[in-house]
C-alpha cells in the first residue's frame, strides 16, 4: 500500500525527535496522505482507520476518521501515563513499526474492547468508564485505598458531566455579566474581525519564542499561525478553521497539512465562534450552572454546555469581574474524551472591549503560552488565511 510505505518513510526521517512529539507527526504525515488520496480519483470518502491503517482491528476503533484514531492513541497514552514508544518500541525514531503487535499492545487491544463491553453491558452504552476509570495514570490499576488518602483531603476529582447546582444564579446571568465586562452586546456586536499578534513563552523550557498570531473573522473563522522567524529551522504551525473546514500544519518543515475530519473540528468551530463573546450564548445548548470553583486563585462561576456531536465545554468565569478565565472543551472518543483548556488572563481594552493578552492552551500532547501584545479591531483580513494553509 503506497500510502503507508510513504507513511513510513516519513517516519524515518523522525530519528531525533522525542517520542512526545510523535502524535502531531504521526497526524501530519496522515493529512498528507490524506490529500494526496483526495485528490486523485480517490473515493470521495476518505479511509476510515481500518482501511487506512494494516492492523487496526477493534470494533470500537477501525471505523473511526484517521485523525480521530490517532487522537484515541493520545487518550490511551494520557490516561497511563505512557508514551506511543511503550506500546510500540522505537516510536520517534526510524525503527518504530506500529504495525507489529506488542504484548502491551495486544493487552491494550483487548482492554479497548473490555471496555465497550463495559459500557454496553451496565450502562446502556453511555460512556462512563474508559482507561481512565482504572488506570488513573498508572500502568497496572491499584485496587486498595492507601490509609493516608482515607484521612486526607476529600477526592475532589471532577467527573465531565457537573452536577447542578441548586440555588446558583441562572447560566444566563452569568453569560450576561460576562458579556457586560468584556464590552456590553452593543460593542461586541460592532466586532467583526481582529488579528491578536504576540509571543509563545513556550512551557517547562520548551517552544518559546514563536511569533503568534490570531486571526478571526466573525461568527465563526479562525487561525493561528506560529512561526519562528529567528530560526526557520524550528518550523511553524498553523490551525485554521473558514466557519466550515479545519486544517492542522504540524511543526516541521517538511510536513503538508491536513484537514480536521473528525470531533476535533467541533472544538475548532467553537474556538471560532468563541472569539467573538456577544454570540456566545448561542454557540453552546443546553446551558447549566454547577458548583462554583477555584482557578488560579480566583472563585469562579461553573457553567457547562452542550455543542454538536458529543462536543461539551465548561466555562469558568470570574465571580468577581464576570471574565472568562478557563474553557476546557472535551470531545468524544471510544476510549474518553478528549480535552483542552485554554486559560485566559491579564484582559486588557481594545477600543472598549477586553481581550486576555495571556493564554496558556494546554492539551494531551503539549502545552504553551501566548503573550500578546498587539489586538487590533475591525480589520480586513484576507480570506486566505483561513483556508487550507499553503504547502511550504
Ligand atoms: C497502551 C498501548 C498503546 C499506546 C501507548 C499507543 N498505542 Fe498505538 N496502538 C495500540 C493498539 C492496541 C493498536 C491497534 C488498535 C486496534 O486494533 O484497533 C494501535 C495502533 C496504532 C497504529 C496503527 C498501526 C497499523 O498500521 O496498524 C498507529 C499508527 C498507532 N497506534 C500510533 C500510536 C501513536 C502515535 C501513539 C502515541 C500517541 C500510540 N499509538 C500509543 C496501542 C497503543
Ligand atoms: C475495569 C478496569 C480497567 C479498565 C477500564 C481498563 N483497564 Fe487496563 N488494566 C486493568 C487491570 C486490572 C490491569 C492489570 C492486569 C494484570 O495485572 O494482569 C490492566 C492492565 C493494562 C495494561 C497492561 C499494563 C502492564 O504494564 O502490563 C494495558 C496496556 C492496559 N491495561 C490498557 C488499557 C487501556 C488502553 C484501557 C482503555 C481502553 C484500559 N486498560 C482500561 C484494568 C482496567
Amino acid at each position: 500500500m503506497g500510502k503507508f510505505v510513504n507513511f513510513r518513510v516519513e517516519v524515518a526521517r523522525m530519528k531525533s525527535w522525542s517520542a512526545g512529539m510523535t502524535v502531531v507527526l504521526v497526524l501530519a504525515l496522515v493529512g498528507r496522505a490524506y490529500a494526496q488520496g483526495r485528490q486523485g480519483a480517490a473515493p470521495p470518502k476518505p479511509p476510515s482507520a481500518g482501511e487506512f491503517f494494516k492492523n487496526v482491528t477493534t470494533t470500537s476503533l477501525k471505523g473511526l476518521s484517521v485523525d480521530d484514531f490517532l487522537e484515541t492513541m493520545g487518550v490511551i497514552s494520557a490516561d497511563l501515563s505512557y508514551d506511543c514508544s511503550n506500546c510500540h518500541p522505537g516510536a520517534g525514531t526510524d525503527k518504530v513499526d506500529f504495525v507489529f503487535d506488542t504484548p502491551l499492545k495486544k493487552t491494550a487491544r483487548k482492554m479497548i474492547e473490555m471496555v465497550a463491553t463495559i459500557n454496553s453491558a451496565n450502562f446502556n452504552g453511555a460512556q462512563l468508564v474508559t482507561c481512565y476509570t482504572c488506570h488513573q495514570r498508572n500502568d497496572l490499576p491499584v485496587t486498595t485505598i492507601a490509609l493516608d488518602k482515607l484521612y486526607g483531603p476529600p477526592n475532589e476529582d471532577q467527573r465531565d458531566i457537573l452536577p447542578p447546582a441548586k440555588g446558583a444564579p441562572a447560566a444566563t446571568r452569568i453569560l450576561d455579566k460576562y458579556i457586560e465586562a468584556v464590552g456590553g452586546a452593543q460593542r461586541l456586536a460592532g466586532l467583526n474581525s481582529f488579528i491578536a499578534t504576540g509571543t509563545s513563552l513556550g512551557y517547562g523550557g520548551l517552544g518559546g519564542g514563536g511569533s503568534f498570531q490570531i486571526f478571526a473573522k466573525a461568527p465563526n473563522q479562525r487561525a493561528v499561525v506560529i512561526e519562528f522567524k529567528d530560526s526557520p529551522e524550528r518550523g511553524g504551525s498553523t490551525r485554521a478553521f473558514n466557519g466550515a473546514a479545519g486544517w492542522i500544519k504540524a511543526p516541521r518543515g517538511f510536513l503538508n497539512d491536513y484537514e480536521v475530519i473528525g470531533n476535533e473540528l467541533d472544538g475548532e468551530r467553537l474556538d471560532a465562534q468563541m472569539s467573538f463573546p456577544g454570540q456566545i450564548k448561542q454557540v453552546l445548548t443546553n446551558w447549566r450552572v454547577s458548583f462554583p470553583d477555584n482557578v488560579n486563585g480566583h472563585e469562579v462561576n461553573v457553567v457547562q454546555g452542550s455543542g454538536p456531536r458529543g462536543l461539551l465545554a465548561t466555562l469558568y468565569f470570574d465571580k468577581t469581574s464576570g471574565l472568562l478565565t478557563r474553557v476546557v472543551r472535551l470531545v468524544p472518543s471510544p476510549v474518553g474524551r478528549m480535552p483542552t483548556q485554554a486559560d485566559f488572563d491579564d484582559y486588557r481594552e481594545v477600543d472598549g472591549i477586553k481581550f486576555p493578552f495571556l493564554y496558556t492552551y494546554s492539551w494531551l500532547d503539549g502545552k504553551d503560552s501566548f503573550r500578546l501584545n498587539d489586538v487590533k479591531v475591525n480589520v480586513p483580513i484576507d480570506p486566505a488565511k483561513f483556508a487550507k494553509p499553503p504547502a511550504r
